[in-house]
């Protein structure tokens, strides 16, 4: 087994049942079942380490994940195995599907230190703390206790500090984090954000991405809606090229996508957000995919306007 470097293991989506995306599976009727739930979250950790997954996104808000993978570290012995948590959401739905709220934000020093307690038993696994959905309007880039705070704890824990990212104003979220500075020292090193083919206004600040910073990119699949849909006739010809590479390339979208993340960001660890072995097994072909300049070319000419995509990005329901 290879180990895989650049595509990690994104775990909300098998830490509660359900997420906002568009769901290409079929929801398996009947009473949620949450023995049976963890179960099948653990075998999707397992199955993906044993692929050579190595690096695992969670957050507190992601329901059970935390604790999944507290639990399926205590068998593992395996300093190459990397995790990324964040704070700042509280999962509140309590594994409802009719539940009205599904998470609460508080970018609180209080929210910080009470989800530090739990996330730090991650610890020596966890490399990447996060500010989960850094924004503007919580004014948590401007909160010097909450700033010292994540200091102190990327010193005394030996762990990168960093943000996650979404909105048409990722950009200026992320200049806006990449201009702190505490004893002389950048604080963040982490920024986890939105790019695929649809979205990619992140390319015009590239040069955050450099000098041992660590680019995480989230929502690789557009949330589903790279795949062929209905409701969005705008992207007819964009699913018409992908049909077209996946036939002369003998894969699946998925791969293609996750690989051409990879290609334009050869650093970046790219998220996985599979959750169960069929999603993951077509996601792990990423690797195997080269795409040709021209390939890239074609594809990166799909890029929709950032405001546009957020707009259809705050449509999607939780399902
Ligand atoms: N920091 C943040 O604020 C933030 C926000 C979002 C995500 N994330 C992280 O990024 C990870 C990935 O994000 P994501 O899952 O939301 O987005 P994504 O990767 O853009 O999209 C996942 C969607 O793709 C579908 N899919 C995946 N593989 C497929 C395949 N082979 N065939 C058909 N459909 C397939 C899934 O379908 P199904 O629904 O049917 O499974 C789901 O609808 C998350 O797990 C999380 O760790 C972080």
């Amino acid at each position: 087994m290879t180990k895989i470097s650049n595509i990690g293991l994104g775990t909300a989506a098998i830490g509660r049942p359900l997420y906002i995306n568009i769901k290409n599976t079929a929801q398996t009727g009947g009473v949620f079942n949450i023995t049976e739930f963890k179960q099948e979250g653990m075998q999707v950790l397992e199955s993906a380490y044993q692929k050579g997954i190595r690096y695992f996104d969670t957050a507190p808000g992601y329901g059970l994940s935390e604790q999944l993978l507290i639990e399926w570290l205590q068998e593992k012995n395996d300093p190459t195995i990397k995790i990324g948590t964040k704070w700042g959401y509280t999962y509140v739905a309590n594994f409802d599907s009719n539940a009205d709220v599904h998470e609460i934000k508080e970018h609180s020093l209080s929210k910080l230190n009470e989800q530090w307690e739990v996330s730090k038993q991650l610890l020596p696994y966890l490399s990447f703390y996060q500010i989960h959905s850094a924004t503007l309007d919580t004014g948590v880039l401007e909160n010097e206790k909450i700033l010292n705070r994540l200091h102190e704890i990327k010193k005394k824990y030996s762990v990168q500090v960093g943000i996650t990212a979404s909105g048409a104003n990722q950009l200026e979220i992320l200049e806006k984090a990449s201009a702190i500075s505490i004893d002389n020292e950048i604080l963040f090193s982490v920024y986890q954000c939105t790019f695929n083919m649809l979205e990619q206004s992140i390319r015009k600040v590239d040069q955050l991405f450099k000098n041992g910073t660590q680019l995480i990119i989230k929502e690789a699949l557009a949330n589903g809606r790279v795949f062929n849909n209905s409701n969005y006739p705008e992207y007819n010809s964009f699913y018409a090229y992908l049909e077209k590479l996946e036939s002369e390339l003998q894969v699946g979208r998925d791969a293609i996508i996750l690989s051409y993340c990879s290609t334009i960001y050869p650093n970046a660890i790219v998220l996985s957000g599979a959750n169960n072995e069929t999603h993951l097994s077509s996601n792990l072909n990423a690797p195997k995919v080269k795409l040709t300049g021209t390939q890239i070319d074609e594809l990166s000419k799909f890029k929709v306007a950032a405001e546009f995509y957020w707009n259809e990005r705050k449509k999607l329901t939780w399902n």
